[in-house]
């Protein structure tokens, strides 16, 4: 089957954060919105079928996670990501940011040190911080156009006592797919100061050509026994409204103390909607995603072009995977809130301003293109006249 991702679909007026609550967030509604990660995209239809079909029963009691909900999850990752997981490592979590926060409930105590790696996803910061624990920074560093791991510094962190590391791998906001030399140094450092690793891998299945996902728990069986991995099915199938992740734990201790604090908290019950669309994506979505990361590469093509043609001060960092673009506006000369005000005001997109992923953000803005081509045409219209306005005369 052919997916249409050039038909466009009215999300306003559906409930969902990225188009009905833009103002509330970013101050202003005439925009287009191209912050929050989800896809304009239509939910695939094969999941669609699956939560209609199950809608027909009329009641939507306590559900339960049928042996069908663990078995895609294992022959997902097999076929995908060549990962053998086991059946009793998988549990749940409604979300993946839910996720690192009880991971660092469960394995870590107030005034303990948890290293992230700016610029990054926010949510990590104040996972670390909400919990009265202390937030080290391992900087990522800008090499020939894409974002990579710091190890000496890493090891400094390391060795002075952290307990646990979130990576985001891929990464959001750069891009970088990390590869196994990256992977195992990491986990090398972390093995030999007890530094638990929680891998956050919802990016995992939204990989560019030709780059491949490695899951850090796959590395070694030493390696997943001090990894906690999430993922879920939300990003690419665009169903993050469904509040439904996995969490891959192979050590036994560590899973059961994951779970105490899921079941003190009493929230692993899931929904049943949820699980019923993670089962069907998971089972039926392998076509689905290569058309989608074919649909998005060419939006990524796309953008490349057009500021490379027509707005020469904003550069992109050249994404690996995920259809979050970090872009690298330090040309346009602005400060801080002139910057974020531009975009809005003057350009009317709604972006995210690199300051909200800690330090490296500065300079940049992230933009999703999890739109269509015709959608982000238009945007970066909207942002080669705003940047003529500026006078900074970029039109060839
Ligand atoms: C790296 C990363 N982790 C987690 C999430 C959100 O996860 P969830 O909605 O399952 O809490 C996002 C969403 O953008 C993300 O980019």
């Amino acid at each position: 089957m052919t997916y249409n991702f050039d038909d466009p679909i009215e999300r306003k007026g559906s409930q969902c954060i990225k188009y009905d609550a833009v103002g509330d967030f970013l101050g202003s509604d005439d925009l287009i919105p191209m912050w929050v990660a989800d896809m304009d995209f239509r939910t695939p239809p094969f999941v669609m079928e699956a939560l209609r079909k199950r809608l027909e029963h009329e009641v939507m009691g306590y559900p339960v996670r049928p042996e069908g909900f663990f078995n895609s999850i294992i022959d997902w990752n097999r076929r995908n990501h060549q990962w053998e997981v086991g059946r009793k490592w998988i549990t749940f979590s409604p979300g993946v940011v839910p996720a690192v926060n009880m991971a660092v409930l469960a394995y870590t105590e107030p005034g303990d040190s948890i290293i992230t790696q700016p610029p990054v996803y926010f949510p990590f910061f104040t996972a670390v911080k909400d919990h009265g624990r202390k937030l080290l920074y391992n900087q990522l560093i800008l090499k020939n156009g894409r974002l990579c791991m710091d190890f000496d510094d890493l090891e400094k962190k390391a060795s002075a006592g952290a307990k646990m590391i979130i990576i985001s791998s891929p990464h959001n906001p750069g891009g970088s797919v990390w590869t196994q030399s990256e992977l195992s140094r990491l986990a090398e450092i972390c093995l030999k100061y007890k530094v638990l690793m929680v891998s956050d891998e919802i990016h995992c299945d939204l990989v560019y050509q030709p780059y491949k996902h490695i899951p850090l728990a796959s590395l070694s069986p030493k390696i997943a026994a001090q990894t906690v991995t999430t993922i879920a099915p939300s990003k690419t199938f665009n169903l993050s409204g469904l509040s439904t992740a996995a969490v891959i734990i192979s050590d036994e201790i560590l899973r059961k103390k994951f779970t105490q604090v899921m079941e003190h908290l009493h929230i692993g019950g899931g929904s049943i909607m949820g699980n019923i669309a993670l089962e069907a994506a998971y089972t039926g979505g392998d076509d689905w995603s290569k058309q989608l990361m074919a649909y998005l590469g060419k939006n990524l093509d796309f953008l490349e072009k057009y500021l490379e043609e027509k707005i020469h001060c904003v550069k992109m960092i050249r994404p690996e995977a995920t259809f979050l673009v970090w872009l690298d506006c330090k040309g346009l000369n602005l400060p801080e809130d002139e910057l974020k005000n531009f975009f809005l005001n003057t350009a009317k997109l709604g972006l995210n301003p690199g300051v909200m992923f800690g330090p490296g953000g500065e300079g940049y803005m992230r933009m999703n293109i999890g739109c269509t081509l015709a959608t982000l045409n238009k945007a970066l219209d909207q942002l080669r006249d705003a940047v003529d306005e500026l006078g900074l005369g970029n039109r060839k």
